[in-house]
């Protein structure tokens, strides 16, 4: 049993010590060791900046009370037609188990209701395991070709239009949306 709920000031001490348990993360995707200060900037939504965005940080917690899985997204930014996924992470151990899925759902309803069209996220080259997921869940390359040729530690940039949930396709592969305008370069996931 999954509950989902807004991460607060409060959950402090759960996200940090959830970013210190997936240590290979953080090394994936920034070169670098976690600290438990990476709990304060996801917190502060440091990196969507000031202006039209509207960020949200959410939590899923399993029926024991911990923290299993966080996605920080925002809508409208960094164009007004954009939900932007800035990290979705699972606690090892609980993947592959749909937690992923069940926040993205949850972002992506947040994002439809805010007139966000599309979803936009970037991936580090490296993160074999994200692009599978990512590319599972329907997303496509921005530039496909510098997708097969990036560097390790590239951001890429991926997409797909807002799937509205009507009859529980959400969350499967769509076609592209040729009439989407085209993504703003974003940050990494
Ligand atoms: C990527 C990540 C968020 C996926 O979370 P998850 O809860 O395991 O994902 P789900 O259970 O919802 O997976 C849905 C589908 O995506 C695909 N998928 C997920 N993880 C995969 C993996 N490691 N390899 C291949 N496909 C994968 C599968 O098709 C899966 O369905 P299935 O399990 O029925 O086969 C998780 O592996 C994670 O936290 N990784 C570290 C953080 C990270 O890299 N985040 C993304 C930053 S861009």
């Amino acid at each position: 049993m999954l509950r989902l709920r807004p991460l607060t000031a409060e959950d402090r001490a759960a996200i940090a010590e959830f970013v210190m348990n997936d240590p290979d993360h953080t090394r994936t995707c920034f070169d670098r060791e976690p600290s438990p200060a990476d709990a304060d900037d996801l917190l502060s939504s440091a990196a969507y900046g000031s202006g039209d965005a509207s960020p949200a940080l959410l939590g899923a917690f399993d029926a024991e009370g911990t923290l299993v899985g966080l996605i920080d997204w925002a809508c409208r930014w960094p164009t007004p037609a954009t939900g932007y996924i800035g990290l979705l992470q699972v606690r090892p151990g609980h993947r592959r188990q749909g937690v992923a899925t069940a926040l993205l759902a949850h972002a992506e309803e947040a994002a439809a209701a805010a007139g966000c069209r599309q979803l936009m996220l970037a991936v580090i080259a490296r993160n074999e395991p994200a692009r599978a997921f990512w590319e599972r869940l329907g997303f496509q390359w921005l530039a496909p070709q510098r997708a097969r040729r990036a560097a390790p530690l590239e951001a890429l940039v991926m997409h797909r239009p807002v799937v509205v949930p009507q009859d529980g396709t959400r969350g499967e592969a769509q076609p592209a949306d040729a009439a989407l305008p085209a993504p703003a370069v974003g940050v990494p996931a």
